[in-house]
């Protein structure tokens, strides 16, 4: 067999740092996966189901993930899984360690969040510019290499389109270009917020010019709201001088034009009702549905962005201002574990836990635990939670999009009320229908959460419906489609 027929479908490739699976093996040896975190992972298989000629490839992170690496680069075909074609690229441990624990997880995802206590830290220097060279370039450059050895392999059937996501990955497009020059289109997809400019000036100088030059080598970068859209581009011509169109969102660069767009991304509806509808979900409901009075439900990976601490600060606040709530409503946190090797991840787990029993030692009755910390990794006990809520709390301090409150509206059947943070990239489209909360005010949002566990049925229901209707207008098929859309009509153009 030749390598052309291992691949012949290989024109459309996903990249990103995060896979939709990680394998392990059970206690019988033999190979079992589980679903990969975040909403990221959510949207790509769902764009890749769409896609089946789609090969997506990502890190290995499991030693068994290694193992699978390794089988594929031997045989040079994709590993099938669960109808998705996936290529786990395997990187040295020490340059991915630095990429993730050290450059794009502390640095650059605080960064774009604003996260910052800037009076102390970041405090940047030889550390920085280490996990830059000698992490982030390097795997960046192995993830770059990885698609252009598949490109090759399958040289038929147009040129290739490549669609890089998020900030693990930005120096991917320069690397690619290396590569393969202007034989394949390269879009970047940046999923978190991106700052105003002068935040971005934050990072050193190598970095901040570097990552832009990189991504200005892509055809379009694209991002989940106007907003993000709009700072880039501003970015972009104070940062590096380059001449741009804010309107039409073009930004040009030694020559070339890039596209700037914005495209909110969604989830599948359907893989939601079907999971709802599930064997493991209706298990799992019994858990959920033991708990005493209204739910009141949060579910986020355990990330400094969430704004968790708030969250129960305003929960105490509202048991303190409505007593007579007390044993009315469990607050279910489902807060799945997330970069635990960082120290500020490690220690605002810590202080989460300890904001948890503080409340609970305040609040308890005999027969009533006012929150209910659960942090196993179970994504069908999610979904059964988000089938049961009364009220959903999504008070991120800023986030990219989060598609949590996407996920958990779609699934819901008691006509939950979402609160939302007027800083999470859904408020664009959700905010209309949700409770909107600043959040950093505590007290509003106390208020929030009383207002939701008191709403009338029929303004639940009202609001309820309304957003149904604006997440399935939208959804993960609209996503794919403008993309592919406006990467067709950049091509068009540029012929
Ligand atoms: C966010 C990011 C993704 C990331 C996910 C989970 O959604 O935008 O790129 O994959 O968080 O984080 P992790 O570090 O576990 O991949």
């Amino acid at each position: 067999m030749t390598e052309r027929e291992t691949n012949p479908d290989a024109r459309l490739v996903i990249v990103s740092n995060r896979g939709s699976v990680t394998f392990s093996r059970n206690d019988s040896g033999e190979r079992e996966h589980s679903r990969g975190a975040g909403g990221l992972v959510t949207a790509l298989n769902a764009l890749s189901r769409q896609r089946s000629e789609a090969v997506w490839i990502a890190s290995a992170q499991s030693d068994e993930d290694v193992r699978v690496a390794k089988e594929t680069s031997e045989t040079g075909e994709s590993h099938e899984v669960e109808g998705l074609r996936i290529l786990l690229v395997e990187h040295d441990a020490d340059a991915y360690d630095l990429m993730y624990n050290h450059l794009a997880n502390p640095l650059l995802w605080l960064v774009q969040h604003g996260l910052y206590d800037l009076p102390y830290s970041p405090a940047l220097g030889h550390e920085t510019r280490r996990a830059w060279e000698e992490g982030y370039l390097p795997i960046n450059e192995n993830f770059a290499e990885a698609v252009a050895h598949l490109l090759e392999s399958s040289s038929e059937g147009g040129e290739p389109i490549v669609l890089v996501h998020d900030y693990q990955l930005y120096m991917v497009p320069h690397f690619l270009r290396e590569r393969l020059g202007k034989s394949a289109f390269v879009s970047l997809f940046v999923h978190i917020p991106w700052p105003e400019p002068e935040g971005w000036r934050i990072l050193p100088g190598y970095i901040r010019e570097g990552i832009l030059k990189s991504l200005l080598e892509a055809d379009i970068v694209a991002f989940h709201t106007k907003g993000y859209a709009r700072s880039f581009i501003r970015t972009a011509h104070e940062t590096l001088g380059a001449e741009v169109d804010e309107e039409e969102g073009v930004v040009k660069y030694e020559g070339r034009e890039v596209w700037v767009r914005p495209y909110p991304i969604s989830i599948d509806p359907n893989e939601f009702e079907e999971l709802a509808r599930s064997e493991e979900v209706l298990e799992q409901e019994e858990t959920v549905k033991s708990l005493p009075g209204k739910l009141l439900l949060r579910v986020d990976r355990m990330d400094l962005s969430k704004n968790i601490i708030r969250g129960f600060h305003a929960y105490d606040r509202m048991l303190e201002l409505h007593p007579e709530m007390k044993g009315e409503v469990t607050f279910l946190a489902r807060l799945q574990p997330s970069r635990g090797d960082i120290p500020e991840y490690a220690k605002y787990a810590g202080v989460v836990e300890k904001t948890v029993q503080e409340v609970n030692q305040r609040h308890a009755s005999e027969s009533w635990e006012p929150i209910v910390l659960s942090m196993e990794d179970d994504f069908m006990l999610s979904v059964a939670a988000y089938k049961n809520y009364d009220v959903l709390l999504v008070n991120a301090v800023r986030d990219g999009m989060n598609l949590i409150a996407k996920e958990a509206v779609v699934a819901n059947e008691k006509n939950g009320v979402l609160i939302l943070s007027e800083s999470a990239g859904a408020h664009e489209e959700l905010g209309e229908h949700a409770l909107t909360v600043n959040p950093f005010d505590i007290d509003e949002q106390a208020d929030a959460l009383y207002d939701a566990l008191i709403m009338p049925d029929d303004e639940r229901a009202r609001r309820a419906k309304s957003l149904q209707e604006t997440i399935r207008s939208n959804t993960i098929e609209e996503w794919a489609e403008a993309q592919l859309e406006d990467i067709a009509a950049y091509r068009e153009w540029g012929d």
